[in-house]
């Protein structure tokens, strides 16, 4: 059993629902359980590289967050304390403040951190790890589903909750005016919210980055259906998706260390295309971060507070360089190595992908 006394915990990276529920989870367990003292890290990491920027958490702070959306500390996407941007000379430039981060946890008496955040935000937990010995339990969160060391994030079942009653929304519309609709869904690598909200609202078909699609297959899968008398179409595309032979849409190049690349135009690349080869009129949908917003399910909730009680568990242990997961119906815990190693993508030879199918949705790539 560790003597830790006072912990910090911070959510990194963008937001998803269920945040809120780990922040409480960890807060009223590390009261509860062990008395520990928990500060509320604010806007990422840049609450440990900046001052001013953490407050005490208690009871009274976390009481009524269970069901918001975002997350009560702020987060960021660019608070990299290996590389936060700064203004030097007019410019924003990239400095490593990483040596603060030590620094502000000893001047605050905090010993140990719950970072909540996906792939980047936990890589950075990483290093600060291997660099400064900080010891660290990490909780995934993702809409995007896409870390392999856990069976699923919280946040992904809202989003896809989100994209479902968006696409059920579009079917009417649809039917009333004879197009084709397309909606475009989050998911850069991995096609989890397009596949399982399109499998949810049964549409005709889902263009995911796993799976490059043939434009051809579509118009014929979208010609067919006309040939029967059904004369709307539903398609979901992911961000991520892609032509075969063809590089995915992106609307902003990143040209600074913190700046990612910014999706976008997918499904309008999609249906120029359908437009180009059949009479349909063709009309586009882009969900964007509505997907992020909103209550969490019931299920996410509980995911959500299940992974911040283990969180401050495994602290209790002494068992840092950790990353609650679900495994199956359980919590469980792996390295920090293990939690970033590699991204779970959707296997196009999946039980999930073959009843898609089954169920007459097609993907469009080149194998099927
Ligand atoms: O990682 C989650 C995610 O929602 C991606 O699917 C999406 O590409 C990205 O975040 C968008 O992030 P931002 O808020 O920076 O636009």
């Amino acid at each position: 059993m560790s003597k830790i006394k006072r912990i910090g915990v911070l959510t990194g990276g963008g937001d998803c629902p269920g945040l809120n529920a780990v922040i409480r989870a960890v807060v009223k367990s590390a009261l509860n359980l062990y008395g520990m003292e928990v500060i509320g890290i604010e806007d990422g990491y840049e609450g440990l590289v900046y001052p001013g920027k953490t407050r005490a958490l208690g009871f009274d702070q976390v009481r009524g967050i269970l069901p918001k959306g975002g997350t009560i500390l702020g987060s960021s996407n660019r608070a990299n304390p290996f590389a936060m941007p700064v203004e030097e000379n007019g410019k924003l430039v990239a400095k490593d403040f990483s040596a603060r981060v030590p620094e502000r946890m000893e001047e605050l008496g905090i010993e140990a951190l719950v970072v909540i955040g996906g792939d980047g935000t936990l890589k950075i937990a990483k290093e600060l790890k291997d660099k400064y010995g900080i010891k660290v339990v990490g909780v995934p969160k993702t809409i995007d589903n896409d870390l392999s060391a856990t069976d699923l994030t919280f946040g992904f079942d809202s989003a896809v909750r989100t994209a479902t009653w968006a696409i059920d929304l579009l079917h009417s519309t649809a039917e009333s005016h004879h197009r084709v609709m397309l909606i475009e869904v989050m998911g850069r690598d991995a096609g989890w919210i397009a596949l399982h909200s399109g499998m949810a609202s049964g549409v005709e078909a889902i263009l995911i980055p796993e799976m490059p699609y043939l434009i051809e297959k579509l118009v014929k899968k979208i010609e067919w259906r006309e040939s029967q008398g059904r004369k709307f179409s539903i398609v979901v595309v992911a961000e991520g998706a892609r032509p075969v032979g063809g590089e995915m849409s992106v609307l902003k190049k990143p040209h600074l260390p913190w700046e990612l690349p910014r999706f976008g135009g997918a499904a309008q690349r999609v249906a120029d295309e359908i437009e180009k080869l059949t009479e349909k009129e063709t009309r586009v949908t882009v969900l964007g971060h509505l997907q992020r917003g909103g209550s969490p399910t019931p299920f996410d909730r509980n995911l959500g507070s299940r992974f911040g009680v283990s969180a401050v568990d495994l602290i209790s242990q002494g068992k840092f360089g950790t990353m609650v997961c679900l495994r199956g119906r359980e919590i469980k815990y792996v390295s920090l190595e293990e939690a970033v190693a590699k991204k779970k993508l959707v296997d196009p030879e999946s039980e999930m992908v073959k009843s898609a199918r089954a169920l007459g949705i097609n993907f469009c790539s080149e194998e099927e």
